[in-house]
C-alpha cells in the first residue's frame, strides 16, 4: 500500500490494468469473476459502518487504483462480484499479526496507532465464506440479482490497531508493553482512513452467512502459527 504511493505506474498496472485483463478473460470465456477489494475506497468523518452504496473517497494511489479495478472489471464483465475487505491477516505471508509476534519478541514497548477503526479480517474466514457463497450459487439457492455487485466481507466487531496488537500479545503472553499512540505521531506515506468499519448485512442477508468475530478469528489463527 506505502509503495504504490512512490511508484503509481505499477499500483496502477496491477490493480486497474490486471483487473482489465481478467475480466476481458472471464468475459470471453463466459466465467465468473470475484474480485477482492478493499475498505480504504471509503473515507468520511461519519462514524457508521460503510454500507455497499456510500459515496467512495479514495485517499491513497492504492486506494484510487483499487476502486478504479472494480469499475473497469464491473464495466467490461457486469456479472462480476466485488468483495471489499479490511485489515487481512493469516498465517501466511506478511501481515499485522505476524509483525506484532516478531516485534513483541524483540522489543519491551510497542507504540501502536489507537485512531484508525476498522475490524481484522482472518483470511481463512474469507476463504470460507467465498467458498459458501459460491457453493450457494452453483446449487441455484442464490437470487439472481444477488450473484453480482459489491459487498463487505470482515470478521464481526470493532477495534483499533492497538486494541488488535494488544489482543495478540493478551492471547500470546507476550510481555511487551503496548503504548496508544496517533496516527500523526506513525507516518506512512499512504494515508488510511480513520474509520473503515465495513457493514455486512447485504452478505449476511443475501448469502446466509454467520461471520466470526475477529476475535475468534486470531484465536483461530493464533492456532496456526
Ligand atoms: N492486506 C489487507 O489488509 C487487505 C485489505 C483489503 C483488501 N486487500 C486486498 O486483498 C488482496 C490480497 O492482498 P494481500 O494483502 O493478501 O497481499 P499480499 O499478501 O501481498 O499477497 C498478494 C498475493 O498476490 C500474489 N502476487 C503479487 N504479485 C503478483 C503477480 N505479479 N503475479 C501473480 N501473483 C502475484 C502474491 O504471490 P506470492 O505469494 O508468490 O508473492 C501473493 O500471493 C489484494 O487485492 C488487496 O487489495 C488486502
Amino acid at each position: 500500500m506505502d509503495k504504490a504511493e512512490s511508484n503509481e505506474e505499477l499500483a496502477y498496472t496491477v490493480n486497474v490494468t490486471g483487473s482489465k485483463h481478467l475480466a476481458q478473460a472471464c468475459s470471453l470465456h463466459e466465467v465468473g469473476l470475484l474480485h477482492i477489494s478493499t475498505d480504504y475506497v471509503y473515507n468520511s468523518q461519519s462514524e457508521r459502518p460503510f454500507r455497499e452504496d456510500d459515496t467512495t473517497n479514495p485517499q491513497s494511489v492504492y486506494a484510487k487504483t483499487k476502486l478504479e479495478g472494480e469499475q473497469v472489471a464491473q464495466m467490461i464483465h457486469p456479472s462480476t462480484i466485488i468483495i471489499r475487505t479490511s485489515w487481512v491477516y493469516s498465517s501466511f505471508g506478511h501481515n499485522f499479526v505476524k509483525t506484532m509476534l516478531r516485534l513483541g519478541a524483540e522489543r519491551d514497548t510497542l507504540g501502536i496507532v489507537a485512531d484508525q477503526i476498522g475490524t481484522p479480517t482472518y483470511a481463512r474466514h474469507l476463504a470460507a465464506a467465498i467458498l459458501e457463497m459460491l457453493h450457494k450459487m452453483e446449487e441455484g439457492e442464490i437470487a439472481d440479482g444477488h450473484m453480482r455487485g459489491i459487498y463487505h466481507y470482515s470478521n464481526e466487531g470493532v477495534c483499533s490497531w492497538y486494541d488488535f496488537a494488544k489482543a495478540i500479545f493478551v492471547a500470546r503472553g507476550i510481555d511487551c508493553q503496548v503504548n496508544d499512540i496517533t496516527t500523526d505521531q506513525y507516518p506512512t506515506p499512504a494515508q488510511r482512513p480513520p474509520y473503515s468499519v465495513l457493514d455486512k448485512s447485504k452478505i449476511k442477508e443475501n448469502f446466509g452467512l454467520k461471520i466470526p468475530s475477529w476475535e475468534e478469528g486470531l484465536k483461530e489463527c493464533l492456532e496456526l502459527i
